[in-house]
C-alpha cells in the first residue's frame, strides 16, 4: 500500500503549508508531492519555497510560478490572465519584486510534469491540464469531457491543481483528482485543502481540510501593503 500526500496551489501561504505538513505528519504520511503554484497571492513566497525545498518535496511548476519567472514577453497575458484585475496585477508585481534569486532558481528547476509508478498504478502530475499549464479542468465538466481528457493520458490517475477546488472523479476505470488549494481555497471553505491518496488494490483518495493561523497570513498581507481584500478572500475561501 502506497500512501501519498498531494499538495497544490500553496501560493505563498506559509502558515497554511505549516499546518498541512503538521497534519501530514500526524496522519503518518511520509511521501509528499506538490502540483505547482508555490508563489503568488500571499505574502510568504520565499519562506514557502524554502520550506518545500528543505522538506525535499518533489513537484512540478505552476502557471503563477512561470509568470513570476517571466521567461516569456507577456507573462501576465500568457500565463495569468489577459484581463487581470488591478488587484491581481498589484499582487503579481509585489511577488515579482519579492522573490529572491534563490527562490527563482528553485522555481526554475521544477519540471512541467511528472509521471510516477506506485505499485500497479501510474500517476500523471500536471498543474492545469496535460493540454496546457493554464487550462482549468473544472469540477462542473460533464463526464464526456473528463473521459476525453483522461483518454489522452496514458496513466491511470491524472492529478491536476490550478482551480483551487478539490475533485475526486472516477471515469471509465481512470481517475481525475484535484487536491484543492493549500494556500487559497476557492470552494467557499477557507480551511487549507490537500489530498491523501492511498494506492493498494484499489485507489482511495480523501480530501483533508486543515485549519491554520489565517490571522498570521492576513497580518502579513497588511504589513506588506498588499490589498486588504486578499485577506478577506482568504477568510471566505473565494474571490
Ligand atoms: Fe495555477
Amino acid at each position: 500500500m502506497n500512501r501519498l500526500a498531494i499538495l497544490s496551489d500553496i501560493h505563498g501561504n506559509l502558515p497554511a503549508l505549516e499546518a498541512v505538513l503538521d497534519d501530514i505528519q500526524a496522519q503518518g504520511l511520509k511521501e509528499i508531492y506538490h502540483l505547482g503554484d508555490l508563489v503568488g497571492y500571499n505574502p510568504f513566497p520565499n519562506e514557502t519555497v524554502a520550506l518545500v525545498a528543505a522538506r525535499e518535496i518533489p513537484g512540478i511548476t505552476g502557471n503563477y510560478d512561470q509568470a513570476v519567472l517571466a521567461l516569456v514577453p507577456d507573462p501576465i497575458g500568457e500565463l495569468l490572465n489577459a484581463r487581470i484585475t488591478p488587484m491581481g496585477k498589484e499582487i503579481y508585481t509585489w511577488t515579482v519584486q519579492a522573490v529572491t534569486a534563490r527562490t527563482k532558481a528553485f522555481l526554475l528547476a521544477q519540471p512541467r510534469e511528472r509521471s510516477l509508478a506506485k505499485g500497479k498504478w501510474r500517476l500523471r502530475l500536471t498543474h492545469g491540464s496535460p493540454r496546457h499549464i493554464r487550462d482549468y479542468v473544472r469540477p462542473s465538466w460533464p463526464e464526456d469531457l473528463v473521459a476525453d481528457l483522461l483518454s489522452e493520458v496514458e496513466e491511470d490517475i491524472l492529478l491536476t491543481g490550478h482551480t483551487h477546488i478539490p475533485v475526486i472523479r472516477p471515469v471509465n476505470g481512470k481517475w481525475l483528482l484535484n487536491p484543492g488549494s493549500v494556500g487559497f481555497p476557492k470552494d467557499g471553505n477557507p480551511l487549507a485543502s490537500y489530498m491523501i491518496l492511498e494506492l493498494g488494490e484499489k485507489v482511495c483518495p480523501t480530501i483533508r481540510r486543515v485549519p491554520y493561523d489565517i490571522e498570521r497570513t492576513i497580518a502579513a498581507i497588511r504589513e506588506q501593503g498588499l490589498p486588504a481584500k486578499a485577506g478577506e478572500d482568504l477568510r471566505v475561501g473565494r474571490r
